[in-house]
């Protein structure tokens, strides 16, 4: 249904406009006495064998959405309809930011992939923990709040907008994600270097340990990074005493890609997300995963396209995954498609 119906005409609008537009239309649906419960019914999958206990949280189902899809919290009521154990909201910053001048979100279709430089584009983080205090919360879901730093603050500061966001979200997110990795805010990802890395995450822990129940807080890597800079960020992940690793953001390196290279070209800067992502993140993932011993929870983000690629990601040592360019190429049903096959497992 998705392909033949729905697919055809979402891909006739912008990618950005797209994104919108079927948020409205799942909204409205939702709405629509009787359609609203046949459809999150369709969608939804429960059983106690999807359960997950990680980070001191009970997860109804490994399987979320991840960040940029609901950067400003608008979405997530709805989510749950479509069969989401958790959604990660953001990334947002301390100060409302425009992002990039539009276009700035492409389809490469050959791929089944997507170039974004939408460089955190959001309407601040007060402005998100007021959505979460008041609008209703699917039941069990869990929410993780992604946080970054604004393009005008210097690297130098950057702890300080990490902060700032953390304590605004502290009472209203179940998780942190920490976001360094987003090749769309200049220099961001030079803060995965080890010595800034360090006195970022030792600063947000102790922020996080004056608080009475400590929240657990992720990191979010990028899929680039050397087997010598993934083994600092194990050293560091276990020094700071962090409660896992996000594997994987967007990738830089487009050398794979099917899509002809001036149309590449013609498009610009930006990450890509999707099929050509998959086999890298799963390497992370798994190059982690036994390098720690096993002893770090992992989400696995990356090019899960399939349910296959999803049990991939698990195979390869991550406890939960998160799906994004999936959804919009494969259609919403790989949600439930992934947890069913997780089950008969
Ligand atoms: C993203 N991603 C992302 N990640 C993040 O930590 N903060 C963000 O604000 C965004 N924004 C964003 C926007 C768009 C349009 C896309 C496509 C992606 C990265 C995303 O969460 C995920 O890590 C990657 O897209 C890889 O997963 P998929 O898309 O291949 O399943």
């Amino acid at each position: 249904l998705y392909d033949l119906l729905i697919k055809p005409i979402v891909f006739r609008f912008s990618p950005e406009r797209a994104h919108h537009l079927t948020m409205s239309a799942w909204y409205m649906a939702l709405r629509v006495p009787i359609l609203g419960g046949v459809l999150s019914r369709f969608f939804t999958i429960k059983h106690p064998s999807l359960h997950r206990k990680v980070f001191g949280l009970t997860f109804g189902n490994p399987v979320g959405l991840a960040a940029g899809f609901d950067k400003d919290g608008k979405y997530y009521p709805d989510l749950g309809g479509l069969g989401f154990g958790f959604v990660e909201v953001g990334t947002v910053t301390p100060i409302p930011q425009d992002g990039n001048p539009q276009p700035r979100l492409f389809r490469l279709l050959p791929d089944e992939a997507i170039i974004n430089r939408m460089g955190f584009n959001n309407q601040g983080a007060e402005a998100l923990a007021e959505r979460l205090r008041t609008q209703p919360r699917p039941k069990g879901m869990i929410i993780g709040g992604n946080i970054g730093k604004n393009k005008v603050t210097a690297n130098e500061d950057a702890t300080s907008d990490y902060v700032k966001c953390f304590e605004i979200l502290f009472d209203v997110v179940d998780y942190f994600a920490v976001n360094i990795s987003s090749p769309n805010t200049p220099g961001l990802r030079d803060l995965q270097e080890k010595e800034p890395l360090l006195e970022l995450l030792h600063q947000l822990q102790m922020q996080n340990r004056k608080h009475t129940k400590p929240k657990p807080i992720l990191l979010k890597i990028a899929p680039d990074l050397t087997d010598s800079q993934l083994d600092d960020i194990i050293d560091i992940v276990q020094q700071t005493k962090l409660d896992g690793i996000i594997a994987t953001n967007t990738t830089i390196y487009r050398s794979t890609l099917q899509t002809p290279a001036d149309q590449i070209n013609q498009i610009g800067a930006g990450g890509v997300s999707g099929a050509p992502l998959t086999t890298r993140a799963t390497e992370v993932i798994r190059y982690l995963h036994t390098k720690s011993g096993g002893k770090i929870p992992i989400i696995g983000v990356g090019g899960i396209m399939t349910v296959q690629d999803a049990l991939d990601k698990i195979a390869a040592g991550a406890v939960l995954i998160q799906v994004y360019t999936g959804l919009i190429y494969t259609g919403p049903g790989l949600v439930k498609a992934i947890n069913k096959a997780l089950i008969q497992k």
